[in-house]
């Protein structure tokens, strides 16, 4: 059996228990509904129509379950396919499925690779697999060959530089345990890590916890036997090879070089004369902290129609913040703080929009700015920096996401 393939039934990742279901819904990008009719749909999207998904690589089961569920709660007709290698992953999966009363999911066991026979898919997600194909670039094709016309793909791959310290390490674990069973890797590897002296980066990189999360984690962090991470430049490249497109990074403010550099003429001219492939590279290598990449992707030439844009139509929806809680701390500071472990991105909001966001409520734009009294030219002025400052860190989104 294939190396990877082995980790996984050893360690189906993450590790989950199904009778932690009862207690919670695990949710994150991709494979969320408001999020991907967002990014893919133009926020458009009519939910009464089946929506026939793909998990590529599901593992044991989040992106699926949550996908599953916020469907099933809205009662919208869906076809879901689970797809991994692993039985182990699948199994964990399905009694996820089964503890939540989810039914009607085709779970298969196989490659995806096999994608393109298993059916046309309005939705392809694919979180963490990709950097663990033999040849990622075959797998980057064959998601892109589901795709039903019109759909699209949510993806995440692992971004080396917020990963600074893991290859070496990853590396130096290999070379010590090669032949050695899974769970005296994982032993062996806390042992080490014990020692580790404070020079090594796998230390100094305080964005990475998987391996105090569980065995598990562990193995995939830093045993895992193949694991071959994209910066900016090869992700596009991939994509294109494949005959896709980018549509967005979900938090596209982080790949905003201005946002890394001074604030003076000098620097903003020459981030002008970069295109945005360039300046999107930029930023990850000025940032240091984007650990994955998480993206929407659709087949060359649809990108500017799939992502969804401000108009009267458009439902506005907030993501993990409430509408009144978000309004009340803008009138009062005129600004949020957003923190990604320790990493603070400021977004400027005037106190003046929190009567806008306070009507974040599933009504339409249109019928906000009716609200308010303001013709859609004075709304748009008012909700700019809205739209800007909260859609660039994926805090807001536009869906009509309903169906029951
Ligand atoms: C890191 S886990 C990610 C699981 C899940 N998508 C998530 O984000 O929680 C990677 C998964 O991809 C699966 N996998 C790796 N290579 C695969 C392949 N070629 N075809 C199908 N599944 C694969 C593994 O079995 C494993 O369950």
């Amino acid at each position: 059996m294939d190396e990877v393939a082995a980790q996984y039934e050893h360690y189906p990742y993450p590790e989950r228990d199904p009778a932690d279901e009862a207690r919670r819904l695990i949710t994150g990008s991709p494979s969320d509904l408001a999020e991907i009719d967002h990014f893919l749909f133009g926020g458009k999207r009519d939910w009464r129509q089946p929506f026939r998904a793909l998990v590529a690589g599901g593992g044991t089961g989040d992106g699926l379950i949550q996908l599953a569920q916020q469907l099933d709660d809205t009662g919208c007709p869906a076809e879901i396919t689970y797809l991994d290698l692993s039985h182990a992953a699948r199994g964990v999966a399905e009694a996820r499925a089964k503890a939540r009363g989810l039914s009607g999911i085709r779970f298969l066991t196989g490659d995806i690779l096999q994608a393109p026979e298993l059916g046309r898919f309005d939705y392809v997600d694919c979180c963490g697999v990709l950097h663990h194909l033999e040849d990622p670039q075959a797998g980057f094709d064959a998601l892109a060959k589901a795709l039903a016309p019109g759909g699209g793909i949510g993806l995440m791959v692992y971004a080396p530089y917020g990963r600074t310290g893991v290859y070496p390490l990853q590396a130096a674990f290999a070379a010590l345990f090669a032949g050695d069973a899974p769970a005296e890797k994982v032993a062996l590897a806390r042992a080490a890590l014990a020692a580790l002296p404070e020079s090594n980066w796998f230390l100094k990189n305080t964005g990475l916890s998987d391996h105090r999360a569980s065995d598990a984690g562990l193995y995939d962090l830093l045993l895992h036997a193949r694991d071959v991470p994209f910066d900016v430049e090869a992700l596009l490249a991939a994509l294109q090879a494949a005959g896709l497109e980018l549509v967005s990074f979900t938090e596209p403010a982080r790949y905003d070089p201005a946002r890394y550099l001074p604030n003076t003429d000098e620097f903003r001219e020459r981030i002008a004369r970069l295109d945005l492939a360039s300046r999107m590279a930029l930023a990850e290598r000025l940032a240091g902290d984007l650990r994955s990449h998480v993206c929407y992707a659709v087949p060359a030439g649809r990108a500017g129609a799939a992502m969804a844009k401000p108009t009267p139509e458009a439902v506005p929806r907030l993501a993990g913040i409430p509408a009144a809680a978000l309004a009340g701390t803008v009138s009062k500071r005129g600004r949020i703080t957003i923190d990604y472990d320790g990493v603070k991105h400021r977004i400027d909001l005037p106190r003046d929009s929190a009567r806008l966001i306070a009507l974040i409520d599933g009504r339409p734009l249109g019928r906000i700015a009716a609200a308010v009294g303001l013709d859609w030219i004075g709304f748009m002025q008012a909700w700019g920096p809205v739209h800007r400052g909260l859609t660039g860190f994926n805090r807001l989104r536009y869906s009509r996401f309903a169906c029951a």
